[in-house]
């Protein structure tokens, strides 16, 4: 096809195919085990497929309503308040969106206008920047604590002026396992007190912690909670990233923007699948004991690597680990990654590809949301390495 010759001005002029579909681009064409992107290689509930069927077959295939449909958001209203012990309203403070990612960019659009500056810690999911982006919204890049992953409290406090408009936290972390402690929590309160500022919490592996932990919801905190968007993922709790379903919780004046952008971006999400979800999540453990199988994946996993030449970093939760190798090769992680996928057969994704400013420590991120076969076999391999 002839291609239009008049000048393009990307909006994104940095932008090009992401790591994720590289590497698993090149796993595909080495036929490597792709511990790469972020997904399951298991089938997900049998009960729940059906339950989509049937509420296809009973003819619920037309639009849903634009925030979602009231059973469901009935049922994650009533989680929230079991697990977290707040009230978010059905009606006007929860919203079914088509995934993390847009309910991530929709929070930005609604919030972020040029020149606003947002605090991103990173390494950080890859959607957070361009959306800042996109609004004209300034990122304000920090690191995050190595090998910790925790929050620097001078560094953040010395981050925000008078522009800052949002932080965005993410807590189980992707990609380093780290979670979010009560003194993070206390700094935020201190920080954001009296401000106008907004905070978007990115909690889609909310059901992802291990050890007994318990998942510090943004939603816990009366202080941060009443200026907080805070976003889920049914792909990720139901092991159905395909789906693209998720959800967002606000306050109803945040939520009251929120659905502005949001009816204009996607209007609602898939019918069938909400009223299935619906009607499983009735089943408290359908939700409750997703940390159980992916703490036994995580340690299974551990436990093939320890003796290998890579350094094994704590995951709190979230389903990736990360592997040091600086006792194996001095290679910068994109190369090593490449050189690991074609000799050892396993895709991994490199660390300094989740900084604005590449950050090398020699990481590299494996994906643990994969059978037990699948992980002694890619553990096999890496323990010859
Ligand atoms: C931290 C984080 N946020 C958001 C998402 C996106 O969730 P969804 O697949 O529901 O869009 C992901 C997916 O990998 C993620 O890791």
């Amino acid at each position: 096809m002839l291609a239009f010759q008049g000048p393009i001005q990307s909006k994104l002029p940095k932008a090009g195919t992401t790591i994720f579909s590289i590497m698993s681009q090149l796993a595909h064409a080495e036929n490597a085990i792709n511990l790469s992107q972020g997904f399951p290689d298991f089938p997900c509930s049998e009960e729940l497929i059906n339950l989509v069927h049937a509420y296809m077959k009973k003819g619920m295939n037309q639009y849903a309503p634009m925030q979602g449909i009231m059973p469901l958001r009935e049922r994650i209203s009533a989680k929230i308040k079991d697990l977290y012990g707040c009230d978010y309203h059905p009606e006007k403070e929860i919203t079914i969106t088509a995934g993390g990612t847009q309910a991530l960019y929709t929070a930005i659009s609604a919030w972020i206008r040029p020149g606003d500056e947002v605090i991103v810690f990173e390494p950080c999911y890859d959607s957070y920047i361009p959306a800042i982006e996109m609004n004209g919204g300034i990122p304000i890049c920090m690191q995050l604590e190595f090998p910790t992953f925790q929050i620097n409290h001078e560094k953040l406090r010395n981050s925000i002026s008078a522009k800052t408009k949002m932080i965005i936290l993410n807590t189980p972390h992707n990609p380093t396992g780290s979670v979010i402690g009560m003194e993070e929590i206390a700094l935020l309160e201190d920080i954001t007190k009296g401000t106008d500022i907004v905070i978007l919490s990115d909690e889609v592996y909310e059901h992802i912690i291990f050890d007994g932990e318990k998942h510090l919801s943004i939603s816990r905190f009366p202080n941060l909670a009443e200026r907080s968007m805070i976003i889920f993922s049914f792909g990720k709790t139901f092991h159905v990233t395909g789906w693209k379903m998720g959800y967002c919780l606000a306050p109803e004046r945040l939520m009251t923007e929120f659905r502005k952008i949001h009816q204009f971006m996607v209007f609602s999400a898939n019918t069938p699948i909400q009223y299935a979800i619906a009607e499983f999540m009735n089943d408290k453990k359908n939700y409750d004991e997703v940390h159980l199988l992916y703490q036994n994946k995580r340690d299974l996993f551990a436990n093939l690597l320890s003796g290998s030449r890579f350094k094994i970093l704590p995951t709190h939760g979230s389903y990736f680990q990360l592997l040091q190798y600086d006792s194996i090769t001095d290679e910068k992680d994109t190369e090593y990654a490449i050189r690991l996928t074609k000799e050892a057969g396993v895709a991994s994704i490199p660390i300094s590809v989740f900084y604005n400013t590449p950050v090398d420590h020699k990481l590299l991120r494996f994906c643990f949301a994969k059978t037990e076969q699948t992980l002694i076999a890619a553990a096999e391999r890496l323990c010859k390495v």
